[in-house]
């Protein structure tokens, strides 16, 4: 896939090796608002074109696909222009802002016979793959509780994206979106399906008094068949930065890494402890690529499939997964 970027922020870096990590893909062309930085970007990754906006690299025929890394009040409009362009899009968690605005991005994809995949690497990398034979298969016997957590305490200034209103600010929808979306994709396998809805979402969240937006937040959504999930967030908090335990009848499962899973290739591990023990089986996952070329492949492929749905995250996926962010956004005010 002849790949172009959109924005050259902190995300993209990881994005631009990821591609250089995997055969067959290349980094054809970055955009940037800033003429130098989409140059300075070039030069870093060898990438052979610089545009100095983003509507320059749409125009441009060579590209197949973009990746959209600007903060999240940005993704839904370059989405669509993308769709309309005939590009492929890979496009930053969370998907948009509201549900909204997800269902007219899908829409312009569907539309413009273009692939759209919201960009969670974690459902790309065998450890997540691996997680749900777990449960699939009972090792823990019926679920019935998963925990959890993506938080950091970062005094990043009031002009960052993560504290500024205007830029899509608070920990909700930038790391409350791996739980939610954690806790529909096992409470799914629980029940023999992709994901699932949950029939009842209570939360809070607390406001940070000088930023405004959300800075810490928990919520408790109950799917059907006797599940509850337990979340939380938060960007002014120093707690678990990363907790999934999954609470079954026989036992329970924890992960210490459910999000950046492995930065690089190599071994992570599960690990199950069955009712009554406390020494847990550690059930290993070997990864032969980091999690974010994992995610470029899992793209390509699909792409190269012939423009299916993702596997890793389809559209539809992404509504739902809006769709409990909005009304815990909703408590944050
Ligand atoms: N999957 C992951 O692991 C992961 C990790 C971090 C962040 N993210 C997601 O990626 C997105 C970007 O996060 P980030 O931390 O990379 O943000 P960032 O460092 O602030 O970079 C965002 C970039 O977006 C571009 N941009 C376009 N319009 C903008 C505007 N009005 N104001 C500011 N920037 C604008 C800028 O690039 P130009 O100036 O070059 O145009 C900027 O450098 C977010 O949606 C976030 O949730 C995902």
């Amino acid at each position: 896939v002849r790949w172009g970027i959109l924005s050259t922020g902190h995300i993209t870096h990881s994005f631009a090796k990821a591609v250089l990590e995997c055969e067959g893909e290349s980094l054809a062309a970055v955009a940037s608002r800033r003429n130098e930085q989409a140059q300075a970007f070039a030069d870093q990754y060898k990438i052979p074109t610089s545009y100095d906006s983003y509507e320059a690299l749409l125009a441009d025929k060579t590209i197949e696909a973009v990746y959209i890394g600007t903060p999240h009040p940005f993704h839904a409009e370059w989405s669509i222009k993308a769709s309309k362009a005939g590009k492929h899009v890979l496009c930053e968690k969370p998907l948009a802002m509201n549900v909204g605005e997800v269902r007219n991005m899908l829409d312009a994809a569907q539309e413009h016979h273009v692939l759209l995949m919201e960009a969670f690497m974690y459902r790309c990398h065998p450890q997540t793959h691996r997680l749900l034979q777990v449960i699939q298969k009972g090792l823990i016997g019926q679920v019935k509780v998963i925990r959890s957590s993506f938080s950091f305490d970062r005094d990043l200034g009031l002009q960052h994206r993560l504290f500024n209103k205007d830029l899509g600010g608070g920990g909700i929808l930038d790391l409350g979106c791996y739980p939610v979306s954690m806790s529909r994709l096992l409470a799914g396998a629980a029940m023999g399906k992709p994901y699932a809805e949950p029939d009842e979402v209570l939360a809070a969240a607390c406001l940070g008094e000088k930023s405004g937006v959300d800075e810490y937040a928990s919520a408790v959504l109950r799917f059907p068949g006797g599940i509850l999930a337990e979340l939380s967030c938060g960007i002014r908090v120093e707690r678990e930065s990363g907790t999934l335990v999954v609470y079954g009848s026989e036992g329970r499962l924890e992960v210490p890494s459910p999000w950046h899973c492995g930065l690089t290739a190599g071994e992570t591990e599960l690990l199950r402890y069955r009712n009554g023990t406390q020494v847990p089986e550690a059930i290993k996952v070997l990864s032969d690529k980091g999690i974010y070329a994992l995610e470029v492949e899992a793209f390509s492929e699909s792409v190269r499939a012939g423009c299916v749905s993702p596997p890793a995250m389809t559209p539809e996926d992404s509504l739902g997964n809006m769709a409990v962010l909005e009304k815990w956004l909703k408590t944050a005010k």
